[in-house]
């Protein structure tokens, strides 16, 4: 592969990631082969429809298949003959009945598209994996790769995320590559080289590092979110302000504001899944105590949501059963619609469980909820979810939930009575016009 040839790139992948990814290379000027095994995300891709919610992206995707120069299709033969670098962005979710990540995909990809591939070509793999993978994957790409093709193998983990996908993709805070060869590293150079341009960060390094950069900027990230969350159990006990700790100890620039909002926690497709696969990958390689830690993170984030809980018990003298309940959001962010772990959700679902009569809100998130759990009552407004409500629960912080005032529900609740899971109320508000408040990381006293 030589600089400076780099016309046709492909996206082996159309979740977030690869949709994501393709739609970004076609509007730096490539042309881009979206891949995927499945037909129909396939026929509706091509028509610029995308399966799933993301800001920005449905037009991006709609401009560049108008203009010819994103394509999707099924065929890995086509491909094969075509690009002149291939991304990798499969799944790799946790495994069934297991903590570790299910490589079934990645594998597959890999090994089909080496076999596949019939002129000069670089594969990168963008897909988070268990460190060791690349150096594995590049073995299997030189065993199946035809006779006389170069073909090598790059790993570009991808720091995205969802409801900001397409900025991150198009605009990243740094770019991280690891190879085995110099000339592979120069090819990347040239697919990025609008980014490097603006002095993005360019971080070149071996595959095992490129792998821990990824699994340890997730590992950070988790353990930010339950540090904060793990003071909020202090606080609930003796007192003090959850907020204002987070916003004392962001001043220092060493530590950071930012991923220190306390609440009901992290779900997501990536940050749970990701701290476990390392704790069992590192386990694999017989380093049993170094990622433990990870462990207490996990519950510390998973107790958040029995808090929540037991707060709804608490509140409504521990019947729950029959009790209307309002539960606001159940993507495990905003901007989303991805209920993928999501706190929200469980929340609800652990409600609905004791007995409530759980009507849920989200405004994106209801569809993919209910193919979940379809026993749930989801309605269609906020105004519905709290009509008649006995308890207000807000569980993921979507603008239309932080503007609420108590004048707003005030003449549709049944009971003043609402927790706030994310901490994006003030407090005083709601308790000044005479509603039983909760938020997570306070006393709650039932005055
Ligand atoms: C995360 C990382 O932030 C991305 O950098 C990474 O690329 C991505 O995973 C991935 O591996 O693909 P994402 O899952 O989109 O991105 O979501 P985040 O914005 O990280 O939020 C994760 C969860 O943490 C959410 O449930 C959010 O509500 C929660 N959170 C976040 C908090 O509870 N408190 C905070 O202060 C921040």
């Amino acid at each position: 592969m030589m600089r400076g040839v780099i016309e046709n790139i492909s996206v082996i992948g159309t979740g977030y990631l690869g949709a994501t990814h393709a739609a970004c290379m076609a509007e730096l000027g490539y042309n881009v082969l979206g891949v995927d095994i499945d037909p129909e995300k396939i026929d509706s891709l091509s028509r610029g429809e995308l399966p799933f919610h993301e800001p920005g992206l449905p037009e991006l995707i709609r401009k560049h298949v108008d203009s010819g120069r994103l394509r999707f299709t099924t065929d890995l033969e086509e491909v094969g003959a075509w690009g002149d670098v291939h991304f990798i962005a499969v799944g790799t979710p946790q495994q069934a009945g297991g903590t570790g990540a299910d490589m079934t995909f990645v594998n597959a990809a890999t090994r089909s598209l080496a076999r596949a591939i019939s002129k000069d070509a670089l594969i990168v793999g963008k897909s988070t994996v268990p460190v060791g993978t690349a150096r594995r994957l590049a073995a299997l790409v030189e065993e199946e790769s035809a006779e006389g093709v170069r073909v090598s193998l790059a790993w570009n983990p991808e720091f995205l995320r969802e409801g900001f996908a397409v900025e991150d993709t198009l605009r990243p805070d740094r770019l991280v590559v690891g190879t085995a060869d110099e000339a592979d590293e120069a090819v990347l150079r040239d697919v990025y080289s609008e980014a490097l341009g603006r002095d993005t960060p360019w971080i070149a390094t071996d595959f095992e590092t490129a792998e821990l950069v990824k699994v340890a900027a997730n590992a950070f990230l988790a353990t930010k979110i339950s540090f904060i969350n793990a003071f909020s159990e202090v606080t609930e006990a003796v007192g003090g302000n959850i907020t204002t700790l987070a916003d004392a100890i962001g001043h220092d620039t060493r530590i950071g504001r930012k991923f220190l909002n306390a609440g009901v926690g992290f779900g997501g497709g990536c940050l749970p899944k990701d701290i476990r696969a390392l704790q069992t990958r590192v386990g694999e390689l017989g380093l049993d105590h170094t990622m433990r830690f990870l462990d207490e993170m996990d519950q510390i984030n998973l107790r958040r949501r029995d808090r929540v809980v037991n707060l709804a018990e608490q509140i409504l003298d521990s019947d729950l059963a029959g009790k209307r309940i309002a539960v606001l959001g159940v993507t495990f962010k905003p901007l989303s619609d991805d209920v993928r772990d999501s706190p929200g959700l469980d929340v609800a679902v652990r409600l609905f469980s004791s007995g409530a009569d759980v009507a849920v809100y989200d405004p994106e998130g209801n569809r993919n909820a209910a193919k979940r759990f379809p026993r749930l009552g989801y309605v269609d407004s906020l105004t519905e979810a709290v009509t008649d409500a006995d308890l207000v629960v807000l569980t993921t912080e979507w603008n239309e939930f932080k503007a609420l005032t108590p004048a707003d529900l005030e003449p549709l609740v049944a009971q003043k009575q609402f927790i706030d899971a994310r901490n994006v109320l003030s407090a005083s508000q709601w308790e000044g016009s005479g509603w039983r408040f909760a938020q997570l990381g306070r006393i709650f006293t039932d005055a």
